[in-house]
């Protein structure tokens, strides 16, 4: 038996805890978990079993959260429930509104505009010769993107999602009531942009949900923030986490990083689908069990909080053969769960986040040479969310193609 505490900052203050997850995964796959301060959850770390409640949403509901504390956000929000922590059919209603902006043939007709901007951000850096990889690079592509979206300027998508990580930041790691205070400015600037599309619409998603209805009942002030709060944050750290933590894991894996470049062109797609299983930036989605049920061979109560790890699953041996533990940029086939378990919840942005990731490795790749870490990765104080909050680098500007 070794110590199991999946809560505590302390056990992410370098990554995820695999000896944990492989302890459980061979030994309690469906563990109970204590919680100071509240009733405890169901941790789950076997691929099926996490596919399994995925898929259930009958059995294992979004609400009242999908956090593991039941108040996170300090505040109640009546009926105006997010879609991510809502179940069919106003799930289903509500993500058919915006959905037509994320599927893969939205997501192409961005590739031109993601490309430009992958040039700009690399731009920003290429003749300094040393920047922070997160702030300076990966955090500004999702900032980036999600502010065209909704029609902002980018200076106020980098400022909102900054506001993501102290949303996310355990309570602990942070000054009293940071978090709820973050929460507040979002919605302080959601309330301008909700005004603006109103009065002036636009063709942009801001004004798509700003003029959406559900079941006859046209959206309000509190369903656009919450709306444009989720999509602000799903989009912003997980993006950033991908290439940043991709980022450690090649410094870290130096020959498969020389078999990465020895031909990116054919080798960056396999090697993104397993740096998104190894890395697998959202720790962890909590359900909410609606009757009495077995997982595994466990009985889980009505009322009891079942928690899917996706970083665990993403390394089960059942799933992933006896080189689970290993990164290997050319595993096929790679079916991780980096984008959720295939439920009604699946993420809304993976055919965009794609876009973003290959664009800006491939600008960053192709021209910064000598890239290296100049200290260690110090990582995000977050049990939801994993991925470096700082990676100091240095590199050269490739020379340019004649
Ligand atoms: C590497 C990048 C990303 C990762 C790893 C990731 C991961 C996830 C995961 C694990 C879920 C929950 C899935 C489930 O419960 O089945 C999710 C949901 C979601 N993601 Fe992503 N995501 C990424 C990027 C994005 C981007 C770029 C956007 C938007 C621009 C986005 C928007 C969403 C939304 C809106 C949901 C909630 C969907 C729903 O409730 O129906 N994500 N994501």
């Amino acid at each position: 038996m070794i110590d199991i505490d999946l809560l505590s900052p302390a056990s992410f203050a370098h990554g995820q805890p695999h000896d944990q997850f492989a302890w459980l995964r061979a030994n309690d796959p469906v563990h109970w978990h204590p919680e100071p301060g509240g009733d405890g959850f169901w941790a789950v770390t076997r691929l099926d079993d996490v596919r399994a409640v995925e898929r259930d949403p009958v059995t294992f509901s979004s609400t009242p959260t999908i956090m593991i504390a039941d108040e996170a956000s300090g505040f109640n929000l009546d009926d105006h429930q997010m879609m991510i922590m809502s179940d069919p059919p106003r799930h289903t209603a509500l993500r058919k509104i915006v959905a037509s902006e994320f599927i893969p043939k939205a997501a192409k007709a961005m590739r031109p505009r993601i490309e430009e901007l992958a040039t700009r951000i690399i731009d920003g850096v290429v003749d300094v010769g040393a920047c922070d990889l997160v702030t300076d690079i990966a955090g500004l592509m999702p900032s980036y993107v999600i502010a065209d979206m909704f029609g902002i300027p980018h200076q106020d998508g980098v400022a909102l999602y900054a506001l993501t990580e102290a949303i996310h930041a355990a309570p602990e790691s942070q000054a009293a009531g940071a978090g709820l205070a973050a929460i507040l400015k979002m919605f302080n600037y959601a309330n301008g942009v909700w005004e603006a599309r109103r009065s002036q619409p636009a063709d942009d998603l801001a004004t798509l949900i700003a003029q959406a209805s559900v079941d006859g009942n046209q959206l309000d002030v509190i369903d656009f923030n919450v709306f444009f709060m989720l999509l602000i944050d799903a989009g912003g750290d997980t993006t950033r986490n991908l290439v940043a933590g991709g980022l450690d894991a090649l410094f870290a894996h130096p020959a498969q990083f020389a078999w990465l470049m020895e031909d990116l062109d054919s080798r960056l797609a396999p090697a993104v689908e397993e740096l998104l299983r190894w890395v697998s930036p959202v720790i962890y989605m909590r359900r909410t069990a609606q009757c009495d049920t077995e997982l595994d061979g466990v009985h889980i109560t009505a009322g009891q909080k079942v928690v899917m790890y996706f970083g665990s699953a993403n390394r089960d041996s059942e799933a992933f053969g006896p080189t689970a533990g290993q990164l290997d940029l050319f595993r096929r086939p790679n079916n991780h769960i980096a984008f959720g378990g295939g439920g009604p919840h699946f993420c809304l942005g993976a055919h965009i986040a794609r876009v973003e990731i290959h664009a800006l490795l491939r600008e960053l790749l192709t021209r910064l040479v000598d890239l290296r870490p100049t200290g260690p990765t110090e990582w995000l104080p977050s049990n939801f969310i994993s991925g470096p909050k700082h990676l100091p680098i240095t590199f050269r500007a490739a020379a340019a193609a004649s």
